[in-house]
């Protein structure tokens, strides 16, 4: 299946993504908590000449977990290692891994919930105690032997910080959430990457292509790349509120910066089951994504912009859900056909 344009936008593209990554702390915009939360790990670490403690990145796609990743690295002035949890798939990989790189470096893994069981075990003594206690041959010649690691710093990023094992959880002394950004964090951001595109931009324009970004980094950025081709071409090369308006209308983005998936499960509870309550597993079926995605991926920013509430019986709508869906009045269109 083609994904739909609008979700588009949060797929990561890898040159357009570093040319635009911020790579110090002082050009990361928003997410002041973590930030704040870093840079003290940071400097304590540097202060007592450490590796830098285990930290766990979690959040919506888009958001700045990789960003984050080099910046960190930047400030302590290490290598980055980078791996993904679905890559690793024995602990040999891993072993290989940590035995080459220098004390105090990164080892990035990304998608750190996908990790095999296996794997994930042998990491706990390797966060732990810096040691890896691999077995080497079979049947009566199976030994185990003990390598020493130098002190590193694990860094992993989730987009489904739920579906980590307590004990992974457990073992990262730092845990930072990160946030949706308000309008004026990701005009800002867009007004940076203008800068770096070298695109004139008012802050009008940058608040235009903000609003409709999602709450995401990503978005906002990919969002600024078509409206860059638009004003190129159109509007003598730069972008106001008018010329941004007219290219997110071109793209189908609407006002409500919705993606199509967020709009079928607003449309599922407004119109199938009049506005809800319904049961999660109940809208997953319906609009074909695993229960799990929804309930990390999509939902936060439903519930946060206030489209969507959780109750006891499940999932409901609100009036601006079906405001947003063009639906006036929030009238049961159909009885539901499903349990909750
Ligand atoms: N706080 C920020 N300030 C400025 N730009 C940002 C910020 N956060 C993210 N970005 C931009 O958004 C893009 C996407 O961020 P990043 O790749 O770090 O997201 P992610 O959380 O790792 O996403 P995924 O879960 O898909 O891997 C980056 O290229 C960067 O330019
Ligand atoms: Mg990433």
């Amino acid at each position: 299946m083609t994904k739909p344009a609008s979700e588009q936008f949060n797929q990561p593209n890898a040159s357009f993504d570093n040319r635009l990554r911020p790579t110090r702390f002082d050009d990361f915009v928003g997410q002041e908590k973590v930030r704040e939360r870093l840079l003290l790990a940071v400097e304590a670490a540097r202060g007592r000449g450490e590796a830098l403690d285990h930290v766990l990145l979690s959040g919506p796609p888009g958001l700045g977990k990789t960003t984050l990743c080099y910046i960190l690295a930047q400030a302590m002035g290490v290598q980055v290692h980078a791996t993904s949890g679905p890559v690793i798939d024995k602990p040999s990989d891993l072993a290989g891994m940590l035995t080459s790189i220098n004390p105090g470096d990164i080892l990035f893994i990304d998608e750190i919930h996908r990790l095999q069981t296996t794997v994930e075990e042998y990491l706990y003594s390797a966060m732990e105690d810096f040691v890896l206690d691999i077995m080497i041959d079979q049947g009566p010649n199976a030994r185990s032997i003990r390598l020493d690691l130098p002190r590193f710093t694990l860094v992993g990023a989730t987009t489904r910080s739920g579906l980590l094992s307590a004990p992974l959880r457990s073992r990262f002394s730092i845990n930072a959430r990160l946030d949706y950004y308000t309008p004026e964090e990701l005009a800002k951001i867009v007004t940076r990457s203008a800068g770096i595109l070298e695109v004139g931009i008012d802050g009008p324009g940058a608040l235009e292509i903000a609003r409709r970004s999602r709450g995401t980094a990503r978005i906002a950025n990919n969002l600024l790349r078509r409206v860059r081709d638009y004003a190129q071409v159109r509007a003598g090369g730069r972008i106001d509120a008018a010329v941004a308006d007219s290219a997110l209308a071109m793209e189908g983005i609407d006002r409500t910066g919705l993606d199509e998936m967020d709009k079928r499960i607003l449309s599922c509870i407004c119109e199938d089951f009049g506005g809800g309550p319904v049961g999660l597993n109940t809208i997953a079926v319906s609009v074909g994504e695993e229960a799990g995605t929804i309930e990390d991926v999509y939902e936060p920013y439903l519930i946060q912009e206030g489209y969507l509430a959780r109750t006891p019986r499940g999932r409901e709508a609100t009036p601006l859900a079906f405001d947003a869906l063009g639906l006036r009045g929030g009238g049961r269109s159909r009885q539901p056909t499903l349990g909750i």
